[in-house]
């Protein structure tokens, strides 16, 4: 049986022309090299329609498939043998000029044919993604033996490294810490720390006045009474409320306008001046060697009744005297009282039956004595020399 490909019956004159049109057009599409050279030998062999054509298709087709080398180069050739202008729809479109009966079976040939080598495409595709993707772990791979960057560490700032000493000395102890707003009434900061509107010891406590009402809290007093008030008459009560302050004051070496108190707050039954004393004494040693003794002085406050200032003995001389202790061997650091009796009435306490002890820390005082620093300002200043001095600790 002879085919329509086969050298005894010539190709029809239209699929002659055909394959003319098709070797211009792959011409100047610049892909004439493969495909014409393809179509050329197919038309000059005359087997178009061969069986033997298709498995020659195949081998070419899977010899080309071997030696590719890129996803691109893969994409060429599918495009090139199961595209609409190569071989195999070629081999489709001629069918029609074959036997009815020869039909079927050539048919499936071709079919076979098409599956297989897109089969294999897709095989290749794999392997070559996958090539792909492992020259391109090669080509960016990080070289980890380069040293960083080292990313630059702030340190914790003095104050807030006393404040944090002070407060985890005192939950040692048993407090919890209390905290309260910067704008505060004028009924926590004054009224109820017993310092009515026309009492004498605001004017050293001149502060920056939001409204009538509201103003930047002058010290952190005004926490214990927010706290004396909360739960009232719930007792004991033993707090420490740390926090910024403000007055209204020139800056110097040893004044801001702003500044941070701890304040230390103990209410309950029997509570007296020498619980005031021995707390004080273990803080001060904590804080500032185990040699350290601590003096009363008689002092003044409007909501504490008796009222001390507290003073360390020098951890600079042990009391000799000093220039840090200015020759007297001793260093203030603190007020403290007894909760003045109008203090407790007033946020709802009897007392008759309840008695406290309060005082207040300033920790820039703490920082520069512990550290030797000799001017306030350089805490707010943010000066990067400054802050670096002060080892971080974790
Ligand atoms: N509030 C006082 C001040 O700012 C410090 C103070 C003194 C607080 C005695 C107290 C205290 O709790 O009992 O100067």
């Amino acid at each position: 049986m002879n085919s329509p490909g086969s050298e005894s019956d010539p190709l029809p004159i239209h699929s002659v022309i055909m394959r003319i049109k098709v070797c211009r057009k792959m011409k100047q599409d610049g892909t004439a090299n493969v495909r014409s050279f393809l179509h050329l030998c197919f038309f000059f062999a005359g087997k178009e329609m061969s069986m033997e054509n298709v498995t020659n298709i195949k081998q070419e087709a899977l010899s080309r498939l071997e030696a590719c080398e890129s996803l691109a180069d893969l994409q060429e050739l599918r495009v090139l043998y199961l595209g609409k202008k190569g071989p195999i729809q070629d081999l489709m479109k001629s069918m029609k000029d074959l036997p009815k009966e020869e039909r079927p079976a050539f048919g499936q040939q071709v079919n076979a044919l098409k599956q297989a080598l897109a089969a294999a495409i897709e095989d290749k595709r794999t392997v070559l993604e996958e090539k792909e993707i492992n020259e391109r772990l090669q080509q960016e791979k990080i070289d980890i033996t380069l040293e960083g960057r080292k990313p630059n560490l702030g340190n914790i700032h003095p104050l807030t490294l006393v404040q944090k000493e002070i407060e985890d000395l005192f939950i040692g102890l048993g407090y919890s810490v209390e905290e309260g707003p910067e704008v505060e009434l004028d009924f926590y900061n004054f009224e109820r720390a017993n310092i009515p509107k026309d009492h004498p010891a605001r004017d050293m406590q001149d502060t920056f006045y939001i409204d009538m009402e509201r103003l930047l809290r002058t010290h952190t007093t005004a926490i214990q009474m927010r706290v004396l008030e909360k739960d009232s008459p719930r007792t004991p009560i033993k707090v420490i409320c740390p926090g910024k302050v403000y007055r209204r004051d020139d800056d110097d070496a040893t004044h801001s306008h702003q500044f941070t108190q701890v304040e230390g707050l103990v209410v309950g039954e029997n509570i007296r001046l020498s619980d005031l004393k021995g707390t004080l004494e273990f803080v001060a040693r904590r804080m500032f060697g185990e040699k350290r003794v601590i003096r009363f002085r008689p002092s003044y406050f409007q909501f504490t009744e008796p009222s001390v200032e507290v003073d360390v003995s020098c951890h600079m001389c042990g009391g000799k005297g000093c220039p840090t202790c200015k020759g007297t061997g001793w260093i203030e650091i603190l007020g403290a009282g007894m909760v003045h009796p109008n203090v407790l009435r007033m946020a709802g306490y009897d007392p008759e039956k309840v008695s406290g002890f309060a005082f207040g820390i300033g920790a820039e005082r703490v920082a520069m004595l512990k550290y030797g620093i000799d001017d306030i300002r350089h805490f707010y200043t943010n000066d990067i020399r400054f802050l670096k001095t002060f080892t971080r600790f974790e």
